[in-house]
């Protein structure tokens, strides 16, 4: 039995179909409010709970084998991104589990002040590295699933919206193969106690993202290009209503301001271990939306 926290995000939702689709039994932690029907649909056990409550995930791992962890908070860090991880570890180690897969992100280990994911994600990281669990934390780039409702947008009216530095590089990652390497990390020894970049074939700026909508939809794309200091002046704002929303907004505009891209021999090395071929941004767009 497979536990999937997040189970109905990006990474979740798709980890728990293949894992179906391989016939495998799955528990997906859910919320009430969570869209979990088409969960329900392909078979897997559906346990409602939330991973603020400790008894929720206490009950959640009775019984599995594997665990895994792709839930993200929104903006409560401390929580979500942290402290349920941390019992999903501790009860991980009382069920015996054979394999936890821990959804990082790439650049924890950089050591952003700003940014409360990213130091959340790194205390995870060293907490599981310590626990003697069997485990592979992987450290995606951005996810190419995020890009849809903008690609949606772009195909309307042609406008997409890029703030920061355009010449920024990043190595976005095909949400298909980040869920099958999540998979496949429970199986193969060489994915075993390892931390993997996780990013897609090819290091794209900025800018080329709206030239490749440009050329699914035959569009020349209309950038809006706000510069970073105009988010920091609204940051400034919101602080002086909500402090904590603030200190949250950090990890957005670390995103925002830094490159997080994977080397090449990075990518040689993920497909050397999983064995197959990263699929290109274009690849990925061009699969959901021309149809
Ligand atoms: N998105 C990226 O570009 C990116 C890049 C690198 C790493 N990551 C990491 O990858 C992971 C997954 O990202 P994603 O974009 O797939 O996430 P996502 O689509 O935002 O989904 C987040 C998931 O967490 C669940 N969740 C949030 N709070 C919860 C709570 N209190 N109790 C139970 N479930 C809760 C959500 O449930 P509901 O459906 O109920 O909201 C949802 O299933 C995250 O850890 C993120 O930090 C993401």
């Amino acid at each position: 039995m497979f536990l999937v926290t997040g189970a109905t995000g990006g990474i979740g939702r798709r980890v728990v179909r293949l894992l179906r689709e391989r016939g495998e039994t799955v528990r997906a932690f859910v919320r009430l409010t969570s869209r979990y029907s088409e969960l329900e649909h392909r078979g897997a056990e559906i346990f409602i709970g939330d991973l603020r409550e400790k008894k929720d995930i206490k009950k959640a791992c009775k019984g599995v084998q594997y665990v895994i962890s792709t839930h993200g908070s929104g903006s409560d860090t401390l929580a979500i991104d942290y402290r349920a991880n941390i019992e999903l570890i501790d009860y991980a180690k009382d069920n015996e589990v054979q394999h936890f897969v821990f959804i990082s992100v790439l650049g924890a280990e950089r050591g952003y002040e700003d940014a409360p994911v990213f130091k959340a994600k790194r205390a995870v990281e060293r907490y599981l590295e310590a626990s003697g669990l069997n485990y592979t934390i992987l450290r995606p780039a951005g996810l190419a699933s995020n890009l849809l409702p903008l690609a949606q947008r772009f195909r309307e009216n042609g406008i997409y919206l890029l703030i920061g530095d355009p010449k920024n590089r990043t190595s976005i990652v095909s949400t298909d193969d980040l869920a099958r390497i999540v998979v496949d990390s429970v199986n193969l020894d060489a994915a075993r106690n390892q931390i993997l970049a996780v990013g897609g074939p090819e290091i794209l700026s900025r800018e080329d993202v709206p030239k490749i909508l440009g050329s699914i939809f035959n569009k020349e794309p209309v950038i809006i290009n706000p510069p970073l200091f105009l988010i920091d002046g609204f940051r400034g704002a919101l602080g002086l209503f909500n402090p904590e929303a603030q200190k949250a907004a950090g990890t957005f505009r670390t995103l925002l301001a830094n490159e997080f891209f994977c080397k090449t021999e990075e990518v040689r090395k993920l497909e050397g271990i999983y064995n197959f071929q990263l699929e290109t941004l274009e690849n990925f767009l061009q699969r959901y939306l021309t149809v």
